[in-house]
This record gives structure tokens, sequence and C-alpha cells, in this order.
């Protein structure tokens, strides 16, 4: 067994909700109303439904209102973004959430630039890339945030730190590195074209692994100590014929050999998406209602 400490995001993520849930409850006497988060699903990809579904539990369950939107898979492009635009204007929905991926008729960038940006709580309109790029308030990727939550748990201050972050998406890679960079590390962006990927790994105090490739990230990689955050769920053959196990993007047997702590998969990072969106959507509630909010306690 590995000597690393395991990072426990559901432990981090139950409490983020209990506090969540505390502030929901104080908008809902100062606003006389719940906070409102929106989703909307179009089509039935069965991992979507499941995400969704535990999102409107776990909006319900720290007194806030769920809106679900559902939507044919021939839904057209119009028709979703009347129901975005109808999102925008309506004034119990506070946050909205388009879920992606979208069907392949849909434009993505064309929908989420529809969303308010005050009302975006993924973080994804270019509005926020642009005050997160620029350190001004707004919203942030929820996967991400929960990713240097849990860093800042475990190791204080990050300042001065090395990070790698291996990955480039746009929900994950360049919101991470983006975050680290506020936060003072010295940042590497990994991805697919990357000369020497073991030997970027090996400078980095932080390990951020956002890549889908199952355990692609080894232990003999990894700077002794290092603190290693796996964004990976990859779903690969389990040991019995016809069955199926959750695996990261890093190797956990050899990483927890070497790393001074890590996440699991599952139980590390999976858990903190939905706890975060709920923070951001009390957040997005009371600055769109002008209402002070102590963000430090989330
Ligand atoms: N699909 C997978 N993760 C996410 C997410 O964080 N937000 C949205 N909107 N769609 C997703």
């Amino acid at each position: 067994m590995g000597e690393a400490a395991i990072i426990d995001g559901k432990a981090f993520a139950e409490n983020l909700r209990a506090r969540v849930a505390e502030v929901a409850a104080g908008f809902l006497e100062k606003a006389n109303r719940k906070a409102g988060l929106a989703v909307v699903l179009v089509g039935e990809d069965p991992a979507s439904q499941v995400y969704v579904r535990n999102k409107g539990k776990q909006t319900v369950a720290c007194g806030m209102e769920s809106f679900e939107h559902k939507l044919p898979v021939d839904t057209s492009e119009a028709d979703l973004l009347a129901v975005v635009e109808q999102l925008n204007n309506d004034p119990a929905v506070d946050g909205i959430l388009v879920q992606l991926p979208l069907p392949g008729h849909m434009d993505e960038a064309k929908v989420i630039a529809t969303i308010n940006p005050d009302k975006d709580v993924d973080g994804f309109h270019v509005v926020n890339v642009g005050r997160l790029a620029t350190g001004l308030p707004g919203f942030v990727p929820c996967t991400p945030l929960g990713c240097v939550m849990l860093l800042k748990d475990k190791l204080g201050s990050l300042s001065g730190l090395d990070a790698v972050v291996i990955g480039r998406s746009n929900i994950v890679g360049k919101p991470m590195a983006q975050l680290l960079l506020a936060e003072s590390c010295t940042v590497t962006v990994a991805h697919s074209r990357t000369k020497d990927l073991p030997e970027a790994v090996r400078r980095a105090d932080i390990v951020i692994a956002a890549v889908g490739r199952p355990e692609m990230v080894k232990g003999e990689w990894l700077k002794p100590g290092a603190t290693v955050i796996d964004v990976g769920i990859n779903r690969v053959p389990g040991a019995e014929e016809g069955k199926t196990r959750l695996v990261g993007d890093v190797d956990f047997a050899s990483a927890s050999e070497v790393a001074g702590a890590i996440t699991p998969v599952p139980g590390g990072v999976g858990p903190m998406t939905i706890a975060v969106l709920l923070r951001n959507t009390i957040v997005a509630a009371h600055r769109n209602m002008g209402l002070e909010i102590d963000e430090s306690v989330l």
C-alpha cells in the first residue's frame, strides 16, 4: 500500500454543500424566495441523465429551487436558444446550466454565448473566461474550482509551487491553469504534443491530470511528495467478465507510493463538481439581487 495521504473529495463536498445550504437559508430570508438553478438537457445521453438527476436532487437538498428542462434530441438550435433566453429573463432563475455535450447539429459556442454571463454558473461564457484571465469577479468552471479548493485545503498557500496541468480543455485544463496562476503557482500546461511529459511531471509539486486516458500518469514520473489531483473518470473492463470499474488518469497504485497526497477515483474530484455548482449558484443569486454575501465561507 502507498504512503500518500488520501484527499477525501466526498467529505469536502458534503461539507461545502452544508455551508451552501446555510447561505441559501439566509438568502430565502432576505429575498423572500429560494435561489434557483435551471438545468437544460437535450437528448438522452445516459451519463448526462445521471448528472442532471443528481444535480436536481442536491439543489433541492441545499434549499434551492431546481428547474429542469428536458428537450428531445431533435430540438432545433433556435428552440434551444429560445429556452435559454426565457431563462435569462426569468427572475426566479439565478443560475443556468446547459448540459454538454449537445447533439451534433447544435453549435455549443453559440448556445453558451446566449447565456447571460451573470447567470452562467458553469463559467463557460467568454465573458467569464475573460474575467478569470484578467482577475475580475465572475464565475469559474466548477471542476477546476473544486480542484483548487481541495489543494488549498491540503496545502494552505500554493504560492511559488510548480504545477503541471495535463490537458488543455476549455472545461478543465485552461481554467485550471488560470486559477493556479492566480494562486501564484508556476504553471506548465502539458498536452498530447508535449515532448517529454514524464520530465514535465517530475518537476511539479502539484500535478493535475485531466486528459481522459486511463491510468496514464505513472508513480515513477512524480516528484516524491507531490500533490496529485486526478480529474479523470474512465470506465475500463473490470476483473470479472462483463464488469467495469472506474479509474482516473493517474495510475493510483504506483502514484500513491510516491505522492504526498492524492485524490482517489471515485471519491476525489468527482463529488466536488456539483457542490461547486451549487456554491456558484448561491453566489449568483446574491450578486444578481444586489445582496451581500461572504464568499470566503464558501
Ligand atoms: N458535461 C460534463 N461536465 C459538465 C459541466 O461541468 N457542465 C456542463 N454544462 N456540462 C458538462
